[in-house]
């Protein structure tokens, strides 16, 4: 609870001179009544009568020696002249300010002049201050009660009640000035009532319950109200502090507070004072409560919300609002190895929990969160094993016969057989991942839940193959993985259907088995090369056109070239040499040297490098022939070899050998 007192609450200057003024006189035994109540405060009025001060309401009824008392509201000229006729002895205790406009009205009224009061008619003030004007001031609360005619006859003087409102004030002076162009307007609202306005305004908006204390019949005290009402709903009118609602929670509340120009201080405190022992009372209903709660015990089997405290590496803390916290080891906050307990929860989080066990060594309660967390995950199940709902959930061990899945708290058995669409051979290898599986069989009585992840997994196949063939189309690449590799070939699944690409289709190459190229697990694309729905087989190319060596070597290689090349196999008919990866070219024999060689190794060896003209290219049957001779100098005459010309030399495959013998060997 916080409570704002505003500075301006309670007595003001003019009702604190008149309040200490009688004081003094009480002190000096002088017998004193005074003339209507001092201050509008029943209170106030009554503890001035415990002290003999009675209350006089007309003059002729004042007991002699009695000195009257004349309040801060001032009173008529009439009156005065009454009192100083029949010698009554008394204290003018007029408010300076509203003595100020006795003077002004009395002035102006003798100037000829007419008197406007703005204020309340039935005011003591005012009613004073229209006795300075023969009571024959004008007098209006508000503007529709202007009589136009009236303030057209003569010049007007204006003052208005002290406590009046500002904007009633300026508005009804701008109305008048409007119909009575000779007007003298004074001022005569107090700051002090302006400034507690504002003051009260200010702190009503900043507060959850407002008390505006002072009497009834206060008028500057009922303003106030309306004024902090219209700033804060819960807005209270106390004459003393037993007007407190007794229902009212002030527990954590803003509560602002003002009072009125004639509320006694000693009331203001009583309110505070009041305020605060019930907000006493109600934390000591607080403590109550918590004392009452700290005295319950828990028993295993409880179910029990708490409030996340501590995270610690291998448990967590949770308060209770019991007398001891309680503790939940990692182990009992889930079957997961690899949750950690901050992974799960964080401080602040309220869990319902379960005890297991109460008052280990450290006094501390023993927690689970995992069988609650089983509890409703059963549910789960159920209802799951009923709809054939696809359930997901994480492997969390292999056990004899199969793993074990953690699926909302529930341990859920798959056998070794449902684990996978494929045979197995270590389980192992699926702990930690997490899988779709259906509920197969539960045992309600038993709370035994086996699952099947293959049911899920087959299902998913055939669903990807119905697709496949509905989109499947020759031409159509895929991006597929390499599932198995046989001598003669690759199968490539592409989305739930396997395809071959044959070991002719891997490389541009030639090679001797799959695995020059490709290895289980690969990301390839393919293209469909032939489809047959009938035997649903696929055969799949890898190897691109734009990857196709002759097609590159067609932009690099040109009759006339002068190129390196090295050698890599020598035949009696000639020398192949290598011109860039899968593309050889052939020097005959007789292209070797200048002069008549007997056999190519007389001139070159297996891994030379030699320079030489390309003499002749046949991109259509893939034939290229060099030519060392033709750049050598000068040239040797020589015989026409006898046998083994090129004109005789058989292409195979893109190699060039001598004979289909040869070509054998050559392979
Ligand atoms: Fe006087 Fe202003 Fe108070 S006029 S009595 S000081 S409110």
């Amino acid at each position: 609870m916080e409570i704002v007192v505003a500075k301006t609450a309670g007595f003001c200057f003019g009702v604190k001179r008149a309040v200490d003024a009688v004081y003094d006189e009480i002190n000096r035994n002088t017998h004193i009544a005074t003339f209507g109540k001092l201050i509008h405060n029943n209170t106030f009025t009554k503890e001035l009568k415990s002290k003999g001060v009675e209350v006089v309401n007309d003059i002729d009824s004042i007991l002699p020696d009695t000195t009257l008392v004349i309040r801060t509201h001032g009173v008529g000229k009439n009156i005065i002249d009454k009192m100083v006729q029949k010698g009554i002895k008394y204290i003018d205790l007029t408010c300076p300010y509203v003595k100020k406009i006795h003077n002004i009205v009395h002035e102006y009224y003798e100037n000829g002049y007419n008197i406007m009061i703005i204020g309340d008619k039935n005011h003591p003030e005012v009613m004073g201050i229209n006795g300075w004007c023969d009571e024959n001031a004008i007098i209006v609360y508000n503007i529709n009660e202007i009589n136009i005619d009236e303030i057209k006859q003569k010049p007007l003087c204006v003052v208005a009640q002290t406590t009046i409102n500002r904007e009633n004030f300026d508005e009804i002076i701008n109305f008048a000035k409007n119909y009575c162009q000779n007007t003298v307007v004074f001022d005569t609202i107090c700051s002090a009532t302006k400034n507690r306005q504002e003051e009260a305004a200010q702190i009503a908006k900043q507060s959850d319950v407002m008390f505006v204390i002072g009497g009834k019949d206060s008028s500057n005290t009922m303003r106030l109200y309306e004024i902090c009402k219209e700033n804060c709903n819960l807005t209270y009118h106390l004459e003393t502090f037993e007007d407190i609602p007794q229902n009212i929670n002030l527990k954590n509340k803003k509560i602002g507070v003002t009072a009125g120009a004639s509320t006694p201080c000693k009331l203001i405190e009583e309110v505070l004072q009041t305020m605060d022992e019930m907000n006493k009372n109600t934390e000591e209903m607080d403590f109550a409560q918590m004392y009452e709660q700290s005295l319950k015990t828990l028993n295993i089997g409880d179910v029990v919300k708490g409030v996340v405290v501590e995270i610690r590496p291998n448990e967590v803390i949770v308060d209770l609002g019991f007398k001891s916290d309680g503790i939940i080891s990692a182990s009992e906050l889930t079957d997961d190895p690899d949750v950690k307990p901050a992974d799960m929860l964080k401080i602040g989080d309220e869990i319902d929990v379960f005890v297991i066990g109460v008052n280990d060594a450290e006094g501390k309660t023993i927690l689970s969160k995992k069988k609650l967390d089983s509890i409703a995950g059963w549910q789960k199940i159920e209802d799951a094993y009923e709809n054939g709902e696809i359930l997901e959930g994480k492997v969390v061990q292999t056990i004899n016969g199969g793993i074990i899945l953690l699926c909302n708290g529930t341990r859920v058995f798959v056998p070794a057989s449902q684990a996978s669409d494929r045979y197995m051979q270590d389980l192992n290898e699926l702990v930690g991942e997490t899988y779709n599986f259906r509920i197969i069989e539960v045992n309600q009585r038993r709370k035994r839940v086996v699952g099947s992840i293959r049911s899920v997994l087959v299902e998913q196949k055939k669903a990807l193959e119905e697709k496949f063939w509905a989109d499947c189309e020759v031409g159509k690449k895929y991006n597929g993985v390499v599932k198995s590799l046989t001598n003669f070939g690759a199968f490539v699944d592409i989305g739930g259907v396997d395809g071959l690409v044959h070991i002719s289709e891997l490389s541009w190459s030639r090679i001797k088995h799959p695995s020059e190229v490709v290895k289980e697990g690969d990301m390839v694309e393919v293209y469909v090369k032939e489809i047959n729905p009938e035997t649903k087989k696929i055969s799949l190319g890898f190897k691109k056109a734009e990857d196709n060596p002759w097609v590159i070597a067609q932009s690099k290689f040109n009759v006339g070239d002068v190129v390196e090349a090295k050698v890599v196999r020598l035949l009696p008919f000639g020398a192949f040499v290598e011109l860039m990866p899968s593309i050889d070219g052939l020097i005959h024999i007789s292209q070797i040297a200048n002069r008549r060689i007997g056999k190519p190794e007389d001139e070159l060896s297996i891994g030379q490098t030699v320079t030489a003209k390309i003499t002749d290219i046949n991109w259509e049957t893939k034939k290229i022939s060099l030519s060392i001779r033709a750049l050598l100098e000068p040239e040797v005459k020589e015989e026409e070899p006898a046998e083994n010309t090129e004109d005789e030399v058989v292409y195979k495959d893109g190699d060039v050998v001598a004979d289909d013998a040869a070509a054998d060997d050559a392979e």
